[in-house]
């Protein structure tokens, strides 16, 4: 078993001192590596004046308009701690302001871990029969699961329940079934139906905001959410995470509002002092984007040439810094079903075999191949390499 004793740039070292090329980068938040100079240096600094007041401080006004200036949907917001905290508060938001209740979302896609977000979630979550899983029953009574780009399975879903439906919950990107796009059509479908019923939409972009651009998915996909949910880069490994959006939805917040969230470490000055390095950073380095893609594109053609020499029927996708395959034959995954195709046992023996060569993967096969600043092309090619020789071994013994 791998037991992590530090990291350092594009490396995670174990307890006995071994080097491990890591691709899982914090499960994402980790765009700079580990110790990025920028991020790490002085950290003194930001916790000189105390690193908890439990009031409201400039900076954090300051970090949420440097926020607005990428997603303008998040008219107003709220700091939170944790992407899970963020997406029950823009649950919560949305349920006061529609006076409804239930939440509609797709299997395959993970919101963190609280109890309506786990029913069929993508990642590492394990919840195929919520009775079994600590999920009240009550709780099941309000959720409904649809299969992510199918606007016909989510028709027959809400059918005869529009009218309670509170939110319609996505990842405008899937980042937690392998990396999923959308297909043409199915984002301007979910806007036009929580339109329809009058029900609200919200972007979980915990993932893809700041990994995709500065502009995140939601700028990508030219679809306008009434919330969004951000977290894991925003603090470059600090707990920061935030929801927001259109600016009467949100006045359903307390003290205006009777909708209460709340976090002792909400808004703590030294996450969003850490928040602020981020953003400095990727606005001083306009770079770093171009630069983390040519890797990724080079690291997702190697991996595609390994295949074809092999004569293996795994698609790679590959996105901004994220590359990512599935042991499953036939085209990328574009729902859970497809995910769920994929072959566990070789994927299990893979991983085993990549970290015997120094290389560190999610151990789930939903999770996708984070790259960062700090990787660079030897690790990619040392990675190729890896891969080869990991293929060879899974596929002849
Ligand atoms: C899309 C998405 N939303 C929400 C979360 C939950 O965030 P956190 O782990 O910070 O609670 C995650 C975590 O992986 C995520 O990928």
């Amino acid at each position: 078993m791998f037991v992590q004793a530090s990291a350092r740039g594009a490396y995670a070292y174990d307890e006995h001192g071994r080097r491990y090329i890591d691709y899982i980068m914090g499960y994402g938040p980790l765009l700079f590596g580990h110790t990025h100079p920028a991020l790490v240096a002085d950290l003194d600094t930001l916790a000189a004046s105390g690193w908890i007041w439990g009031t409201t401080h400039p900076e954090e006004i300051r970090l949420a308009e440097r926020i607005r200036n990428y997603l303008p949907a998040m008219e107003r917001m709220r700091f939170t701690s944790t992407g899970t905290e963020a997406v029950m508060g823009a649950v919560r938001v949305a349920r006061a302001s529609t006076r409804r209740s239930i939440v509609v979302k797709f299997a395959g896609n993970y919101h963190g871990h609280s109890d309506l977000a786990l029913f069929d979630a993508g990642a590492s979550a394990h919840t195929d029969d919520a009775s079994r899983s600590g999920i009240p029953y009550g709780v099941t009574q309000d959720v409904i699961v649809a299969r992510y780009n199918d606007l016909d399975d989510l028709d027959a879903k809400m059918n005869g329940r529009e009218g309670d439906i509170a939110a319609i919950l996505v990842e405008p990107i899937v980042g937690n079934m392998g990396y999923v796009t959308p297909v043409p059509g199915f984002l301007a479908g979910l806007r036009a139906r929580a339109d329809r019923v009058g029900a609200l939409l919200v972007f979980d972009e915990v993932i893809t905001w700041l990994r995709l651009g500065l502009h995140g998915a939601s700028a990508i996909v030219g679809i306008t959410p009434d919330l969004v949910t951000v977290g894991k880069i925003l603090g470059g490994g600090a707990p920061i995470a935030a929801f927001g959006g259109r600016a009467e939805v949100m006045a359903e917040l307390a003290p205006a509002g009777r909708v209460f969230t709340g976090g002792t470490h909400a808004g703590n000055p030294v996450s969003v002092g850490m928040a602020h390095r981020v953003l400095d950073l990727l606005e001083s380095h306009p770079h770093y984007y171009p630069q983390m893609e040519t890797l990724a594109e080079r690291l997702a053609s190697g991996i595609r040439s390994l295949f074809a020499d092999r004569a293996l029927p795994y698609a790679v996708v590959q996105h901004a810094s994220i590359v990512d395959f599935k042991f499953r034959a036939g085209e990328p995954n574009r729902n859970y079903d497809d995910a769920r195709r994929a072959d566990k046992e070789l994927y299990r023996r893979y991983y085993d075999a990549m970290l015997a060569r120094g290389i560190l993967l999610p151990p789930s096969q939903n999770e996708v191949m984070f790259l960062s600043v700090a990787h660079a092309e030897g690790d990619i090619d040392a990675t190729l390499v890896a891969i080869g020789e990991s293929l060879d071994e899974i596929f002849t013994s």
